[in-house]
C-alpha cells in the first residue's frame, strides 16, 4: 500500500509533528513499506488528489491536526484514515469536554472550570482569581483548554501567581481550563489497536525535576522515562483499564494516549488523551511499544494494515 503521513502544518506544534513524522516514515520504510511524507499547507487538497494514496495517516499534532479538521478534509476526499476520526477527535481534542465525557464512564479526573478570555477580561482578573481559588483551591494548573506538548500549560500554587499563568494560557487558546492540581506520579498509557481490540501498552512513568514541560519533553536527556513504570501489576493493570476506558468512551479509533496521575492514596486522575500522539524520539508511545517488545516498523504496519482493511 502507498502510505502518506500528514505532518507538519502551521500549529505551535509543527516541530515536534515533523520530527513525529520522519520518525514513522522511517520505521515504516525500514518494514517496506511505501510511505511519504506531506508537510500540510494550502495545498493539501491538491496533494491528496494527485497522490491518492491507500491510506493517510495525520500525525499533526495540535490545531486543525488533532481538532479534527484536516481528518475532514481526508474524508471528504474519500480517501481511508489510521486514526480517530474527525468529529471523535474534535471532542477528545478539548479538554473540558473530554474530561466531562471520561468523568459520565466513571473515571476520576480533577475539578475543573472553564474560563473563556471574554469573560476574563470583562469580570477583572482580581475577582475571577479570588473565585477560582476559593472555588477549587490551591495548587492549580492552568492550561489552554485545547493545545499540545504542555504549551501555555503552568502550575500555580499562589494566587499572585494567576495573572501571569492566564496569560500564557490565553497565548495558546481562546478559553483556559483551570483544574485542580493532583499531587501524584505523571503516568502516560498508550492503547493500539491492531485489529482486535484497543489494548494498553504499558504505562511510562516520567519523573522530571522541574515542571514536564516542553524543553523537558523535547530534549533527551531533560527526562527520566521508566517503561514500563514503576507500579504494582494491580496499579498497572489498573491504569491500563483507565486508558482502555478513555479510548472507548471517547470513540477513538486505532491508536491515543492517556495522560493520568496517580496519587499516594492509588487514586487514577484522567488527565487528557491525545489522538495524535508524539512519536519522536524522545516520545512516551514509541517508548512503550519497544518496553512491550514490539518492533516499531512491525507495529506501525500492523497499524496501517488493519486501517486499509
Ligand atoms: N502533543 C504531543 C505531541 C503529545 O501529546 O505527545
Ligand atoms: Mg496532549
Amino acid at each position: 500500500p502507498r502510505v502518506v503521513i500528514l505532518a507538519g502544518g502551521l500549529s505551535h506544534e509543527r516541530d515536534v509533528s515533523l520530527r513525529s513524522g520522519r520518525r514513522v516514515a522511517e520505521a515504516l520504510r525500514s518494514v517496506g513499506v511505501d510511505v511519504s511524507i506531506h508537510d500540510v499547507d494550502a495545498d493539501l487538497v491538491p496533494a491528496l488528489t494527485d497522490l491518492r494514496p491507500d491510506l493517510v495517516w495525520p500525525l499533526l499534532h495540535g490545531t486543525s491536526g488533532e481538532d479534527g479538521s484536516v481528518r475532514d478534509v481526508v474524508q471528504l476526499l474519500g480517501l481511508p484514515l489510521l486514526g480517530t476520526g474527525p468529529r471523535e477527535s474534535r471532542v477528545a481534542w478539548s479538554k473540558p469536554i473530554a474530561k466531562t465525557v471520561v468523568a459520565r464512564a466513571g473515571l476520576r479526573t480533577p475539578d475543573f472550570v472553564t474560563l473563556p478570555q471574554s469573560l476574563f477580561r470583562e469580570l477583572g482578573a482580581s475577582r475571577v482569581l479570588g473565585a477560582l481559588v476559593s472555588r477549587l483551591g490551591l495548587p492549580l494548573v492552568v492550561k489552554p483548554s485545547r493545545g499540545g506538548s504542555a504549551l501555555g500549560v503552568n502550575l500555580v500554587t499562589s494566587a499572585d501567581e494567576l495573572p501571569r499563568a492566564m496569560v500564557d494560557c490565553f497565548a495558546y487558546s481562546d478559553t483556559a481550563l483551570i483544574e485542580r492540581a493532583v499531587i501524584g506520579t505523571e503516568l502516560a498509557v498508550s492503547v493500539i489497536d491492531t485489529g482486535s481490540g484497543p489494548a494498553a501498552l504499558p504505562a511510562v512513568e516520567i519523573v522530571t525535576d522541574g515542571p514536564y514541560d516542553y524543553d523537558a519533553r523535547y530534549n533527551p536527556g531533560r527526562t527520566e522515562y521508566f517503561a514500563p513504570a514503576r507500579l504494582s501489576s494491580d496499579l498497572a493493570a489498573a491504569v491500563a483499564r483507565v486508558a482502555v476506558t478513555a479510548h472507548e468512551a471517547l470513540g477513538l479509533t486505532r491508536i491515543s494516549r492517556t495522560d493520568l496521575i496517580v496519587t499516594a492514596s492509588g487514586d487514577i486522575e484522567f488527565l487528557e488523551v491525545n489522538v495524535a500522539p508524539g512519536m519522536t524520539e524522545t516520545s512516551l508511545l514509541p517508548q512503550a511499544a519497544e518496553a512491550a517488545g514490539h518492533n516499531l516498523g512491525d507495529l506501525y504496519r500492523s497499524l496501517v494494515r488493519a486501517s486499509l482493511a
